[in-house]
Parts: structure tokens; C-alpha cells; sequence
């Protein structure tokens, strides 16, 4: 479905919202997910943005994490060897700085088993320069095409909505040999106290995300979906049966959820429970047959 990437079902974890899985094992049945994408790891560790770093808002969510985490290397030794044995797809999302570190990674992946896809998160706003590949398509263009180069994985590519044109930057990616468009990351946005006149959030800006940013989330995808021949995940204030289908129709071939896995951990599998009566409420045996098929 996405290159050699064939998924058991639609519906997926977005990254930096599931923890490493490990987290969520109590909660649900892991097995039953269509994959898992783990936390974004970036070649070196990163200790993250100052607190605070989340801040709720009206529908939505503002973090300004600033991809925290202990870099590849810990994670291929740590936290891979668990994820391969959860019976789902491991989509793992990296954050590549410039095409040299491409080369790394591409080296580092080729060294293990048990990885069943690429995300590359070009898109991440809470890092400085972290959003340059997703703002430039030529810019997206190259760093995809230059991992694709060295990983003989399938590759995602994930999307900013903080662009004036979505569908030229997911055409970069094509171009470059992406095998599918996540979209989409979060909104830049700022939550602000006046009373003592300052952001809410350490970092000062963070990235939006729940159902405040599903319209959004939606125009997106179907821009997308009009600009490029590869499958859609779309992602953004996904929690029920009917914001997966609105996504279904709008042009994602898959669904991930994120934000709502803090608020009803259990999100993924009522829409796979809710799933084959949907379908069948539009006369579908699958959502391939509904994917895109929005009057618009
Ligand atoms: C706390 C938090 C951390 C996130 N960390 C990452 C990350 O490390 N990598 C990434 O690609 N996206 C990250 N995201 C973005 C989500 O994967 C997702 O694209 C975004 O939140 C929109 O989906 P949602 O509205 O369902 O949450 C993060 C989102 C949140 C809320």
C-alpha cells in the first residue's frame, strides 16, 4: 500500500503521541493496530525545550516539546527489540538534520531487523530549523531523495500545514521517491498569560494539535490528495468513527491518531470496532473503495 509497506488496517499511532508503546500496553491490545510510530528520534540526543511544554487550549493542545529524546542508537538497542514483538507494523519517525545525517541513518537502519518503514518528520516546528525541508519542496526533494538513496525501507514523508502550499512540498517528496504523505504535523500557534505578559509555554510558540485543527487537517489532505499520485496518512483531531471516514473520503489512505490517545486511549480500536459499519453504511467492502471520493 505505501511501497512494499502493506498494512493489516488503517489505523495507526502518530508519533510522539504513544510514547514507545511500551506505555500504552496496559491500555489496549497492540496487536490490533494497523502500526505503531514511535516517538521521532534524531541522531543525538536531544534533552528538549524548557518547561512548560504543553498548554491546553479551546479543542486543542500547544506543545513545545522540542523532540526530547536519547537519540538512534539507544533507540535501536532499547527500545527496537520491544516494538518488534508487538505483532503490528514499526513505522520509525527520524528527524534528520541535513543530507550528511541522512547518510547516517541510512547506515544505522541497514545494521538492523524489524523496522517496517521510514517516517521522516521534515516538519517538526519546535525545533529550530526543524521545519526548512517541509517549507521548500526542492528542499524536501532533496533530503527525501538522498535517504531513499541509502534505506531500501519504505518511506513516509510528514508534512507541516505551516506552508503556503502543501501540495507543491508533498510533490517534492514525491519526486524524491517518498512512498506516502503524512499530513499533518501541528499548527504553529502561541497561548499567552497577559496578565504577567508572557507565552504559556517556555519555548514561547509550540505546535497545535486535537480537534481544534482537524479543518485544517482536512483542507490538507485533499490539497494533497490533488497534487500526487502516493497514498495519503492523514492525521489531526482524529478521535471517532466519523472523523476517520471524513478523512477516508477526503483522500487519506490511512488514519494516524495522536492528541487523543492522551484523552481516550482506547480511540484506535473504537474506530477499528466502528469501521466495517461505516463502511457499509456507503455501500463499501474496504476503505480503498472510499478514499478520496469527496465532491470536491
Ligand atoms: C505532545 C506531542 C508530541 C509530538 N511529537 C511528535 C514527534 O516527535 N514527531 C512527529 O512527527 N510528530 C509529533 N507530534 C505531532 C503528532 O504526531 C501529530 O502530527 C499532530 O499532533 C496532529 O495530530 P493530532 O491532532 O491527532 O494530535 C506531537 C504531537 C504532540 C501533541
Amino acid at each position: 500500500m505505501f511501497g512494499s509497506l502493506i498494512l493489516k488496517n488503517p489505523v495507526l499511532t502518530a508519533s510522539g503521541t504513544f510514547g514507545y508503546a511500551v506505555e500504552m500496553a496496559g491500555v489496549l491490545d497492540l496487536s490490533r493496530l494497523g502500526g505503531i510510530i514511535p516517538k521521532t528520534v534524531t541522531l543525538n540526543p536531544r534533552p528538549g525545550n524548557v518547561p512548560p511544554r504543553t498548554v491546553e487550549t479551546a479543542s486543542g493542545l500547544l506543545n513545545s516539546i522540542g523532540l526530547d529524546n536519547d537519540g538512534i542508537d539507544e533507540f535501536l538497542c532499547n527500545k527496537l527489540p520491544y516494538l518488534k514483538t508487538l505483532g503490528t507494523k514499526i513505522i520509525i519517525s527520524i528527524a534528520p538534520k541535513n543530507t550528511e545525517e541522512c547518510l547516517i541513518f541510512g547506515e544505522k537502519l541497514g545494521l538492523v531487523t524489524g523496522i517496517d518503514a521510514v517516517e521522516i518528520n521534515v516538519s517538526c516546528p519546535n525545533v529550530s530549523g526543524g521545519i526548512d525541508f517541509a517549507t521548500d519542496p526542492k528542499l524536501c526533494e532533496k533530503i527525501v531523495s538522498t535517504f531513499c538513496r541509502v534505506v531500501s525501507l519504505p518511506v513516509l514523508v510528514k508534512l507541516s500545514p505551516n506552508v503556503s502550499n502543501i501540495g507543491e512540498v508533498a510533490r517534492g517528496a514525491e519526486q524524491g521517491g517518498a512512498n506516502g504523505i503524512s499530513a499533518i504535523n501541528t499548527c504553529l500557534g502561541l497561548s499567552v498569560d497577559w496578565r504577567k505578559r508572557c507565552p504559556r509555554l517556555g519555548n514561547g510558540f509550540g505546535g497545535l494539535s486535537g480537534p481544534a485543527i482537524k479543518p485544517i487537517a482536512l483542507r490538507c489532505v485533499r490539497q494533497i490528495f490533488k497534487s500526487v499520485k502516493i497514498p495519503i496518512l492523514g492525521i489531526g483531531g482524529i478521535e471517532t468513527i466519523d472523523d476517520a471516514m471524513e478523512f477516508f473520503v477526503t483522500g487519506a489512505s490511512a488514519i494516524q491518531i495522536g492528541t487523543a490517545n492522551f484523552y481516550n486511549p482506547t480511540a484506535t480500536i473504537q474506530i477499528l470496532d466502528a469501521l466495517p459499519n461505516a463502511l457499509n453504511e456507503l455501500g463499501a467492502n474496504n476503505v480503498a473503495e472510499i478514499v478520496g471520493t469527496l465532491d470536491l
